[in-house]
């Protein structure tokens, strides 16, 4: 298993510039997250491959259903043998606890993490779908019903990963994307923090795609990234 923090996002449309990017990098630098595109486009056909040269694997899948069809989508998971799913925690304690036993209790099973509110929707968005209160108070509660229900972590800003350690205590899985290395450029995303200060904030795990997807040196690319989480260097 990669000792590495690093979960690089394969965001591409096929297979095959999946498995061109997935040959030049080593799975000690980084884990590989593939989500509902590539998943979509390529199926598990994927997966097995990438785990044959050594990767973990974060399906970001982001199961939303009742229990009993999430618990299947989990167990499908599972006999993928990947290293970490995730649900929505929107689905409720009963989805969540039917996930959390479909995954098993052995100690090779994958991590189960839920997304506690999409940091795409503003405040308006929030309330539009019946949230009441501010989104920082929303994860907060949704990221403790997620532990209750005895899921392993919670995908969250690194702005939340303060807040959210101190809420749910030490052992509970951050993972976060919006990580930019300070020379990198920001692209689409808003609100960025450099992977050293998201370490120190609490986050155990950090999403990145474009900053190494789309670097001319991928292995340079996480080396530096891998170093500055090393040695701490927070801007
Ligand atoms: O290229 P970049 O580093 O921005 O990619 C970040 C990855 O993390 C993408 O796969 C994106 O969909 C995902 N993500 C995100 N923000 C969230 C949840 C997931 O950027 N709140």
């Amino acid at each position: 298993m990669s000792a590495s923090r690093i979960i690089v996002a394969l965001d591409f449309p096929t297979a095959a510039e999946a498995i061109t990017f997935s040959r030049r990098v080593n799975p000690q630098d980084c884990r590989l997250k593939v989500g509902k595109e590539l998943f979509t486009a390529a199926g598990p056909a994927l997966i097995e491959t990438l785990s044959k040269q050594g990767f973990d694997i974060f399906l970001d899948l982001k199961f939303h259903d009742i229990p009993n069809t999430v618990a299947g989508a989990c167990r499908a998971a599972v006999q993928l043998g990947v290293w970490m799913l995730n649900v929505h925690a929107s689905g409720g304690r009963a989805m969540m606890e039917a996930a959390r036993e479909a995954v098993g209790a052995g100690a090779g099973r994958p991590l189960l993490i839920a997304v506690t509110l999409l940091t795409s929707m503003g405040p308006q968005e929030i309330a539009e779908v019946g949230i009441v209160g501010d989104a920082a108070g929303a994860v907060r509660r949704l990221a403790l019903l997620t532990q209750s229900s005895g899921l392993d972590g919670v995908v969250c800003s690194a702005q939340e990963s303060a807040l959210l350690r101190a809420a749910c205590g030490p052992g509970f899985k951050l993972v976060t994307p919006g990580i930019r290395p300070a020379s990198s450029s920001k692209d689409d995303q808003q609100r960025v923090m450099t992977p050293a200060a998201a370490i120190a904030a609490g986050s155990d795990y950090l999403v990145i795609g474009r900053p190494v997807t789309q670097a001319a040196d991928p292995v340079a690319a996480l080396a530096a990234i891998n170093r500055e989480i090393s040695s701490g260097k927070t801007a």
